[in-house]
């Protein structure tokens, strides 16, 4: 049995203009009119857990958040999510320290938390329901169990994972480097011993707040403060403001560059996320000219362009490479290989304002 933690309070900067402060990512709706949100409730549905459920997100989405699960489980499963609630977004490491004291308090040290994402598509339920069951053992067994994806491209968006010496059922992590650069991550495609990460953690309470004390003292101690402040009040799901002191940092630098005890379980199933543009676009259909695009569109001379137009007829003409995404009061032309850069945007944006 492990207990599920969503989380749900990032930006998804890198695919604006869809992705905006009021409508985050795991809110957007997809082309088959479900959130990733959604998506990922449903997956966690088929897992064994003992019915407790917990969502990290900010304050804002709670509303977002309880919607999801209304139309993705029915009204009547709403009482059996539980949240947290964060006062300011500090990225993952302060998200998953928090959901750790709060498991260590309402399950016990040494529950074994499965920490979800909410910006994956997985199909195969059957096959993540079975990495995941391997996954539990080594977290018993005192390992920060990570999931690994076999690449497919030189993503910079991504972590990577050397596969060391085999466990039962996984791999020792050898090394953990998280977004290397474009000519590292090319080395380790070609070199063939990486795995992509894919995101999803497995840990027992008790030894991921072991690391993050040791590897992210300040995380620890910010999300320790927040969390007896809301217990001072009486509310296990909210965390108190210290929270915001917290250093903005994910659990991938944080703790999975640095920890000695990491393990791998190899990916067994079907795994798409929706990080940015290049991967969006890898779900919409293709021309023979490997133009891909959603809305009404029409290509004259053009290749290998992405498009993102729900709203108006959008025509490309004699250009490559582009990626263009139309909403209603905002329009995004970009290379396509700067895909991961488009944050910069959002936060110039943040900045004027
Ligand atoms: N509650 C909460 N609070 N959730 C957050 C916060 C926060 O401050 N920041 C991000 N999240 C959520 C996002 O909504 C998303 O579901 C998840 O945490 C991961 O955050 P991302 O910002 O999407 O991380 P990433 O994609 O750059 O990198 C991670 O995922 C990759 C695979 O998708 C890393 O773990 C990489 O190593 C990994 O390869
Ligand atoms: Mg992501």
């Amino acid at each position: 049995q492990v207990v599920p933690v969503i989380l749900s309070g990032g930006t998804g900067s890198r695919l604006w203009p869809l992705s905006r402060t009021q409508q985050p990512k795991p809110f957007i709706p997809l082309p088959d009119g479900e959130n990733l949100l959604g998506k990922t409730l449903k997956r966690v549905q088929a897992l064994p857990h003992g019915g407790r459920l917990l969502m990290v997100t900010n304050r804002d989405y709670y509303f977002l958040s309880r919607d999801t699960i209304a139309s993705a489980l029915g009204a009547d499963h709403e009482d059996r999510v539980e949240y947290l609630l964060e006062p300011k977004a500090r990225n993952t490491a302060a998200a998953i320290a928090a959901a750790a004291l709060w498991a260590q308090d309402q399950v016990g040290p040494e529950a074994v938390l499965l920490v979800l994402p909410s910006d994956h598509l997985i199909e195969d339920a059957a096959g993540f329901c079975a990495a995941v069951g391997k996954a539990a053992r080594l977290a018993q067994q005192g390992y920060l169990v990570t999931f690994g994806v076999v690449p497919s491209r030189p993503e910079t968006g991504y972590g990577y994972i050397a596969q060391g010496a085999a466990l039962e059922g996984g791999f020792v992590v050898d090394r953990f480097l998280e977004k290397p650069n474009r000519e590292t991550a090319e080395a380790y495609l070609a070199g063939g011993q990486y795995l992509w990460n894919a995101g999803i953690f497995c840990f027992t309470a008790k030894n991921l707040l072991q690391a993050m004390s040791e590897h992210a003292p300040a995380v620890h101690e910010a999300t320790l403060a927040a969390w007896a402040q809301g217990q001072a009040n009486g509310d296990t799901w909210w965390l108190g403001k210290a929270f915001s002191q917290s250093p903005d940092i994910s659990i991938d630098y944080a703790v999975m560059e640095s920890h000695d005890r990491v393990a791998v379980v190899p990916a067994t199933f079907d795994w798409n996320d929706l990080g940015a543009w290049e991967a969006m676009g890898e779900l919409l259909p293709a021309d023979s000219e490997g133009n891909r695009g959603h809305g009404e569109l029409l290509w004259e001379d053009s290749r290998q362009c992405v498009v993102y137009s729900p709203e108006r007829l959008t025509a490309l003409l004699g250009v490559e490479d582009l990626l263009v995404v139309d909403t209603p009061d905002a329009l995004l032309i970009a290379r396509r290989d700067r895909d991961q850069d488009v944050k910069r945007i959002v936060e110039r944006l943040k900045g004027s304002s």
